[in-house]
């Protein structure tokens, strides 16, 4: 099982270079200057190991093939597709740019693929296999943990962590087209005790957001929300308002309380005393559940203060929502 391992990592690692090799092919300009027209450097482009799969569908095949690795091997890695019509396996990522996903040693264990044109899907991931276990694997922690910062940067996608990285932010990381696991967290927690989720601005960000927070929190870890506002995502954030203002949103931005909380309120009608009392059990359904009774208490205050609200009655409500408080 350990040579298998072994031989998959290899084949792995080949395809990387294949891939990256292929990007830099003069009859496959158009997929570099997609990527350099998204604002990538050359130098990002190397770092992050980038590709691109000709849409020639039995290339790779043929280039491992040729290194003597089996069939059953190659379709175990998850690169190739076998078909009833076609002879051969043909290549999963064909006319695709390709992003290579490392372990925390930087060894090769999955790819992403993203097509150049509006087609669909957009992005293709590798199946799971004795690698590749996509509820443990962060995109970009084999960077982001020589980071010197005391927080990591936790966005939605491959471009996002990219883009992030390549401004400065070399804190950032991603859970790849999968919800954000207690895996994940546990293994950010090895790394740092803090962190800030910039995912898109769209409902399906906030979402995303929303039940991110409880599993980072779980773990212990301190959690800040950055909201984007006009439907970006910090890829194009980046591209229009640049590393200044992203820093300053960064350094700015509210504990996770003040997220669920603000995001709580758009569902009510303050101004009606009896959505307010509503909106008083919910957040204090909230504040009941997260941590420690210390955030508690300065939140309590602020949030008493900020809504006209009485500290003993919301206090009162909250015991209501938990066993022991304050
Ligand atoms: P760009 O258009 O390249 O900027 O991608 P994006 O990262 O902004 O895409 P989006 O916000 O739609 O999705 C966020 C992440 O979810 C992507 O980076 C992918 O990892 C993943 N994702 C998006 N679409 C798909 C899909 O169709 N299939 C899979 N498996 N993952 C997807
Ligand atoms: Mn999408
Ligand atoms: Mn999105
Ligand atoms: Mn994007
Ligand atoms: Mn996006």
């Amino acid at each position: 099982k350990n040579k298998k391992r072994q031989h998959l990592l290899e084949i792995l690692k080949e395809s990387a270079r294949f891939f990256h090799y292929q990007l830099r092919q003069e009859q496959h300009k158009s997929a570099l200057t997609y990527l350099t027209d998204r604002g990538l450097s050359l130098e990002t482009i190397k770092q992050f190991g980038l590709g691109y799969a000709s849409p020639q569908f039995n290339e790779l095949y043929e280039y491992l093939k040729q290194k003597g690795y089996s069939d059953e091997l190659l379709l175990e890695s998850g690169l190739f597709l076998s078909s009833k019509n076609s002879q051969m396996p043909y290549d999963r990522f064909a006319d695709r740019i390709i992003f290579p996903i490392f372990d925390l040693s930087k060894k090769v264990i999955a790819f992403g693929g993203r097509v150049l044109d509006g087609s669909l899907p957009k992005y293709l991931n590798s199946p799971e296999n004795l690698l590749f276990n996509k509820s443990r694997v962060l995109y970009g922690l084999h960077l982001a943990k020589t980071s010197s910062s005391s927080y990591f940067i936790l966005v939605e996608g491959y471009m996002d962590v990219i883009a992030m990285h390549q401004a400065g932010f070399n804190q950032t990381i991603a859970s790849l087209g999968t919800a954000f696991t207690p895996g994940h967290a546990k293994l950010i927690k090895r790394h740092v005790k803090e962190v800030v989720i910039l995912y898109d601005s769209d409902g399906a960000g906030q979402k995303a957001a929303l039940r991110a927070i409880p599993i980072l929190r779980n773990e212990g870890i301190k959690v800040k929300v950055l909201q984007l506002k006009e439907g970006k995502d910090p890829d194009e954030f980046l591209k229009t308002h640049g590393y200044e203002a992203m820093k300053k949103l960064i350094e700015e931005a509210p504990v996770d309380i003040w997220f669920q909380v603000l995001h709580v309120e758009k569902k009510y009608q303050l101004s009606n005393p009896e959505e307010k009392v509503k909106f008083l059990q919910e957040i204090a359904t909230i504040l009941a559940e997260s941590s420690s009774s210390i955030e508690q208490a300065i939140y309590i205050g602020e949030i008493c203060s900020k809504y006209q609200i009485d500290e003993a009655a919301f206090k009162a409500e909250m015991n209501q929502h938990q066993g022991q408080i304050l």
